[in-house]
């Protein structure tokens, strides 16, 4: 017995003087800001400045760093001498191993070569500090073998939280179980004009809608403890400040967005993130506002960001954002220059290359930044790294990220995602779903049957199945299947390539020919035409254009419907495209149309399912589709002297409605109640309505609720949405919801620009969509 305690006495001193050796920002036990002070004590200046700079294809870029795609330890000891504190998508492009659309290394082999590379950040630079590496995951990682769903103006189509969250759950752990702990998205930015080529990219148009899926996002990507597991990465909201409505819908055009509609609009998600998720990071837009570049613009980085919303964590250039300073903005001719205005706004890290922030010693030599302002930024960067774990458990597991990566529980979740980002657009007559037991031949017809199309941000997922393989798949026995592929759209398909041409028209005139015979023998034709990622992408670089100056169906495709609609056949449409197309004429020639954005690797399925009902669609639009480029703006929630109608008589209202989408079963509304006609300022109120599946499918509605300040001392949109409920009903169910409205969705900014609530009426809508809503009146007084 005395022996035991004497051990123990020994063991208990023996762990108290190891710890009394370990340096503080090694204690675990204490919190990530007391480690960071310590750590920021013992690091030179040049150490400091390397934790706010990156390496990815500039000089000295990963290439060096990695000869062959092997990491080279001396190549680091000798380019990297004060260490980094990022390195960009480390397993992007390293070497022959990396394949892929987007070639990377696959699961496996990443999650290796990111231990050795930390290894070497741990052990062998002067304190240890890891690095952080990011990686891309706006439906997926963008990386070999990750799981891929649908692209988010899809996955918005579902106005499903929950599902949100279980997606980028996944997402998290197959970005961080091959080694990255920071990941550049979700994008919270509100679109308000479709013609930009990003829109795909975006939750569309609805600052409430996207904040609701924005905060599930950043909570499925970071949990909620203070240190995170490793199941988790840091999340990186963007791109702060305007990026959705920019000049002419291109994409680093300036955004001529006056200050009250940037709060009232663009601004909320990123709010609403930061508030209720406390998103690590953000990235600043590339987009100038109010004459100054974001880059450089210190009112939106610090007054607004920090000082207004609070965000506390690290400011992230885009990549390059600091050089088109001098390239693009033409602020000043100076690198040097370029990164003492970003750090004076407030940028906290350079992406991805050196070129402002390289001069950041010298700006203090010079005097003109001094060591704190320094300080303070790498404190909010270490932070972050002690938050992530990464110097806690610092490596992963390349088994794990072999077995889980793409796995065929996450094929099943995106499957389910395709499932429900999908918008049946018309239904007339019942026409979908079809029967299969009925029809002996169906012709597949379009440049998008046999595609499979992911959209921007996407890498070589471990399968992706077009909508022709998987019908062939699915029925190829019970049916005979022909395709043709109608007219081809652009001579590549896929978002990476710089130039893009539209095939010649004559190559279509033969393929329409072709389509024609095709369809003739056929019981029934689905056509599958849109755009593709070509068409509708990030215009990522100066010679990289992805902007649209129309929502046409292109090249050929019209001539292509007009002429399958003559056969007389019965002919539905399945619509992928990144952007609402103006397909005002497809709807109104065929009794179908479902708009499937583009849904992922398992969209093929998903596509076949709901033709064929084992889908029942439930997505509702999540932006306005106008009637032609010509009629943008479109979105719903317009200022009421807005719209007042064009000449010629031409038609005002959009093509589909914000909210819009039907099911192959119908939904009833009744006893609509608000439990108070009349509330003071201060008080909250419940409304209800019961809603019922009357139809004879199970299906989802999503229940809307809209409200408008009637008279208001500044101008308030016509209605705004204020909440929404996904509810399963099976056929003949009812189920009541309720809404709380409390004073905050009452408020505005008034003319001091207060957060206020306004005595006066209000009507509360609530419907099946933006413009199909029952009115209740509220009276609020003071
Ligand atoms: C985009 C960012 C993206 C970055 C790196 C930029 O062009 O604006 O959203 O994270 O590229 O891929």
């Amino acid at each position: 017995m005395r022996k035991i305690i004497l051990l123990s006495l020994i063991l208990v001193v023996g762990i108290g003087y190891i710890s009394a050796q370990l340096p503080a920002y090694k204690n675990k036990e204490l919190s990530p800001e007391e480690r960071a002070n310590d750590l920021i004590s013992r690091m030179t200046l040049d150490e400091k400045v390397a934790q706010m700079q990156c390496v990815w294809r500039g000089e000295p870029g990963k290439k060096a760093l990695f000869p062959n795609g092997e990491f080279d330890a001396e190549a680091a000891r000798k380019l990297l001498p004060n260490s980094i504190g990022s390195i960009a998508r480390i397993n992007e492009d390293m070497g022959p191993g990396a394949v892929g659309a987007h070639p990377t290394l696959p699961p496996g082999e990443a999650a290796r070569q990111y231990n050795k590379v930390q290894k070497y950040f741990i052990e062998e630079t002067r304190l240890g500090i890891p690095v952080l590496i990011h990686e891309e995951g706006l439906h997926g990682q963008q990386a070999t073998e990750a799981t891929s769903f649908p692209a988010p103006i899809g996955l918005a189509s579902s106005w499903n939280e929950d599902l949100i969250h279980d997606i980028y759950s996944i997402v998290a752990k197959e970005i961080r179980y091959r080694g990255g702990s920071q990941v550049l998205a979700p994008v919270v930015d509100v679109v308000r004009d479709p013609r930009w080529g990003r829109t795909e990219e975006t939750m569309g148009e609805d600052p409430f809608l996207i904040s609701r899926l924005g905060v599930a996002q950043v909570k499925a990507y970071q949990g909620d403890g203070i240190y995170l597991d490793g199941d988790h990465v840091g999340a990186t909201l963007k791109h702060f400040g305007v990026h959705g409505q920019s000049e002419g819908g291109s994409n680093t055009a300036p955004s001529n967005i006056d200050e009250r509609t940037a709060r009232e609009v663009f601004f909320k998600p990123f709010q609403a993130c930061i508030k209720e998720a406390r998103p690590m990071n953000i990235m600043v837009t590339y987009n100038e506002l109010w004459g100054i570049p974001a880059h450089a613009n210190k009112k939106l980085l610090k007054d607004i960001l920090r000082d207004d919303f609070g965000f506390k964590g690290v400011v992230v250039s885009d990549y390059y954002g600091i050089g088109n300073l001098v390239d693009i903005d033409k602020v000043t001719p100076s690198k040097e220059e370029a990164g003492y205005l970003a750090f004076k706004a407030g940028v906290d890290i350079e992406l991805p290359d050196y070129f402002g922030y390289q001069h950041l010693v010298a700006l203090v030599k010079e005097g003109k930044i001094t060591e704190s302002e320094i300080d303070e930024k790498v404190k909010r960067i270490l932070i972050e790294k002690f938050r992530l774990g990464l110097f806690d458990h610092p490596y992963v597991n390349a088994d794990k990220a072999e077995q889980f990566v793409g796995c065929e529980a996450n094929r099943e979740v995106a499957y389910k995602a395709a499932a429900e980002s999908m918008v049946l657009l018309k239904n007339e007559k019942d026409f979908l779903p079809l029967n299969n037991e009925e029809i002996k031949t169906i012709a597949f017809i379009g440049p998008n049957a046999d595609r499979c199309i992911l959209g921007g941000y996407s890498s070589s997922p471990k399968q992706c199945i077009s909508p022709l393989q998987a019908i062939r798949e699915k029925y190829g026995d019970k049916m005979n299947i022909l395709y043709a592929e109608g007219c081809r759209i652009t001579d590549v398909n896929s978002p990476f390539p710089e130039v893009i041409r539209l095939v010649p028209r004559e190559d279509n005139d033969v393929r329409i020919a072709e389509a024609l015979k095709v369809a003739k023998q056929a019981d029934v034709v689905v056509l599958f035409v849109g755009s593709n990622e070509a068409v509708a992408r990030e215009a990522y670089g100066p010679t990289a254009p992805g902007d649209m100056p129309t929502l046409e169906l292109l090249n050929g495709q019209n001539e292509l419907i007009e002429q399958i609609v003559a056969l007389g056949k019965p002919t539905c449409a399945f619509v992928k495209s990144g952007q609402p197309l103006s397909i005002g004429k497809l709807t109104k020639e065929l009794p179908a149309v479902m708009q499937c954005w583009f849904l992922g690797q398992e969209g093929g399925y998903a596509m076949v399912d709901a033709l064929f009902g084992d889908i029942n669609p439930s997505g509702k639009l999540p932006i306005t589709f106008p009637r032609s480029a010509g009629h943008i703006p479109s979105y719903y929630a317009y200022k009421p002297s807005s719209r007042r109608g064009y000449n010629l008589g031409l038609d005002v209202t959009p093509l589909f409605p914000f909210g819009y989408g039907l099911s192959y079963t119908t939904f009833e509304y009744s006893n609509l109640k608000i439990s108070s006609s009349t509330i003071t300022k201060e008080d909250s109120v419940e409304v209800s309505v019961d809603v019922t599946n009357t139809g004879s499918r199970r299906g989802a509605e999503v229940v809307q609720l809209y409200i408008r300040d009637e008279y208001s001392s500044v101008t308030r949109p016509v209605k705004e949405l204020k909440g929404f409920e996904k509810l399963w009903l099976e056929p003949g169910q009812t189920q009541t919801v309720t809404f709380v409205i409390t004073p905050d969705l009452l408020a505005f900014y008034d003319g001091n620009m207060n957060w206020v609530v306004e005595p006066g009426d209000f009507s509360i809508m609530v419907g099946t969509s933006s413009d199909n809503v029952e009115n209740l009146k509220l009276s609020v007084t003071n």
